[in-house]
């Protein structure tokens, strides 16, 4: 496998001397649906990505951690003890995804951290990731999400996660939703996401640079039914030119993409 920046090589596989049992991963499992070699602790080499399991729950790591920092997984519920479905309705997201919006297609899905976000405020959530391996530490996070309190685990019951490219997918999606969120990578630089710097590093390094985002960002304005919301950092241009209105946040703006269905704006 080749890092989408830097043409390095290196391999993902899934390292099966972990604690598996505990967290109800079945990592052989894994090993087949992804095609990924399946070995012990001992055949690991420096170039290697880690899938295992860590205190229940499904990490990917670098086994050179000194480099890469330390595990990385998915996770959904509140932070800092404060649940974010209470804090959300007047934040900038809240707002570029607008108001009375039954259906939600994150079409970047990620470690899902905003599909989170997006479904506490109300909407259901199609969640769209395109690597497989994202998508298993997306979908063991959302495992872990339904097991936590009763809030949490409403909020996650209204995520649903589908593995693919979100340009083949949206289109098939009856009926279409209101609203296609895309929050792409985006080229190093004061890049602020709703993932930490760590996260971050370890998606460019397995996912690359989502280079093809203008593509998804037209083919999910021919989809939405109400608008497309675009993640951006703040001195970044729009992806596609003239949004109609965007929601500036401290360190990232959200670029609003009224489509056919609706003449006017709302918030
Ligand atoms: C910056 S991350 C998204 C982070 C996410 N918003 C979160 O809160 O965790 C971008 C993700 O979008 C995925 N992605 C990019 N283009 C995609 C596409 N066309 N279809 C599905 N997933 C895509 C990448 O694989 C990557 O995991």
């Amino acid at each position: 496998m080749l890092n989408g920046n830097s043409r390095t090589a290196f391999r993902v596989v899934v390292c099966r001397d972990h604690d598996h049992a505990a967290g109800g991963v079945d990592l052989v499992g894994l090993s087949k649906t992804l095609a990924l070699p399946l070995v012990g602790r001992a055949e690991l080499t420096e170039c290697d990505w880690v899938l295992c399991v860590n205190e229940g729950q499904l990490v990917i790591c670098a086994s050179q951690q000194d480099k890469y920092g330390g595990p990385v997984y998915a996770t959904l519920g509140p932070v800092g003890g404060r649940h974010f479905a209470t804090l959300y309705r007047h934040q900038p997201l809240a707002k570029a995804i607008g108001r009375s919006v039954t259906t939600v297609v994150d079409a970047t899905a990620g470690l899902g951290q905003d599909s989170f976000l997006i479904a506490g405020y109300g909407p259901r959530v199609i969640a769209m990731e395109r690597s497989p391996i994202v998508a298993a530490l997306l979908n063991d996070g959302l495992r872990r999400g339904r097991e936590q309190n009763a809030a949490t685990a409403r909020i996650v019951d209204r995520i649903s996660l589908q593995q693919g490219d979100a340009q083949s997918l949206l289109p098939l999606l009856q009926p279409p939703p209101d609203v296609v969120y895309i929050d792409p990578m985006f080229p190093p630089k004061r890049r602020k996401s709703a993932l930490a710097k760590k996260e971050i590093r370890t998606l460019r390094t397995l996912v690359g640079d989502d280079s093809d985002a203008h593509k998804l960002l037209q083919v999910a304005c021919a989809v939405a039914r109400r608008r497309v919301v675009v993640k951006r950092p703040d001195h970044a241009p729009p992806l596609a030119p003239n949004p109609t209105v965007s929601h500036k946040g401290k360190l990232v703006r959200y670029d609003v993409y009224v489509t056919k269905g609706i003449a006017k704006y709302h918030e």
